[in-house]
């Protein structure tokens, strides 16, 4: 039985804890989180238990992430909820710092991947990706885990931390974990909480429209013709916007014209105020 689940605030104290379990002989992995945690979270950390015998994770709603019209305020914070989840799950070790703590006054040190930041959600949301890069890599070099898990659903963020994680000789290796969905396929999320009954009903039309489109290609049908009946399903479905619903190369995250080795539909969608996103391996 794990023991309680100890909370540490500070980059120095994650390092401690990480490092003295390290010390003991234990293979250690890293699971970082913007909390509002939900069952594809929670995922996160039982593959983390398949690839070492004690898991951290973070709790840590990242302000150089959002733009300046997104939902930073908004966006659901639970750290004592959390936190029954996480030791519920195996996490025995949660850091969960402040802002000031991540980012004190004179902070100037960002992290940018070359390209692959643009691409997909990185138009939409110009500098979110730069966010991300910084916040892991702080976490990351804090955490100095065997491995870290991240969700294939933000299968660019993947790509992305995959990348940097490499380049910058980070000496933790990245894992991707599956997306756990809803029983009616809709990818799970913590932004799903803002969806009315309604819009919840009508959101599954973005998973729907990447089956379909997957089963098509897979029949030998042609990409943009299955492009553009997935875009129609999911604007008939009363989504007020399509960002994105593309074919790409699941490693350089370019466009493809045809399936390949490791090719990855991938679409982001708003339905009423609610950016969602969803990826499917073809
Ligand atoms: O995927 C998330 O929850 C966040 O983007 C992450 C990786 C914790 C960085 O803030």
């Amino acid at each position: 039985m794990p023991g309680p689940l100890r909370i540490v605030r500070t980059p120095l104290e994650l390092t401690a804890a990480m490092e003295a379990w390290k010390r003991a002989g234990h293979r250690v992995a890293f699971v970082p989180t913007m909390g509002a945690l939900h069952a594809g979270h929670l995922a996160l950390v039982a593959e983390g238990l398949k690839h070492a015998d004690k898991v951290a994770a973070s709790i840590f709603v990242n302000p150089k992430q959002f733009g300046p019209t997104e939902d930073l305020e908004r966006y659901p914070r639970d750290e004592a909820g959390d936190g029954a989840k996480l030791l519920a799950a195996g996490c025995e070790l949660l850091y969960a710092p402040t802002v000031a703590t991540m980012y004190p006054p004179g902070f100037a040190s960002y992290v940018r991947v070359a390209a692959l930041p643009d691409l997909l959600c990185g138009a939409a949301r110009p500098g979110h990706f730069d966010g991300v890069a910084t916040v892991v890599s702080k976490l990351l070099a804090a955490a100095r885990a065997d491995v870290a898990v991240f969700g294939e659903k933000d299968w660019q963020q993947l790509a992305i931390v995959r990348r940097m994680a490499d380049d910058l000789d980070l000496g933790t290796q990245i894992i991707g974990c599956h997306i756990v969905r809803d029983d009616d396929g809709l990818a799970l999320s913590s932004r799903n909480l803002y969806l009315t009954p309604d819009e919840r009903a009508r959101a599954v039309a973005l998973p729907q429209a990447l089956s379909r489109a997957r089963e098509a290609l897979l029949a030998g049908g042609d990409v943009a013709p299955a492009l553009a009946t997935a875009e129609r399903k999911i604007a008939g479905a009363g989504f007020a916007r399509i960002d994105y619903f593309e074919l790409v190369d699941g490693e350089r995250l370019t466009p493809l014209r045809a399936v390949t080795p490791g090719a990855r539909l991938m679409a982001a969608a708003v339905m009423g105020s609610t950016r969602l996103i969803d990826n499917l391996a073809v």
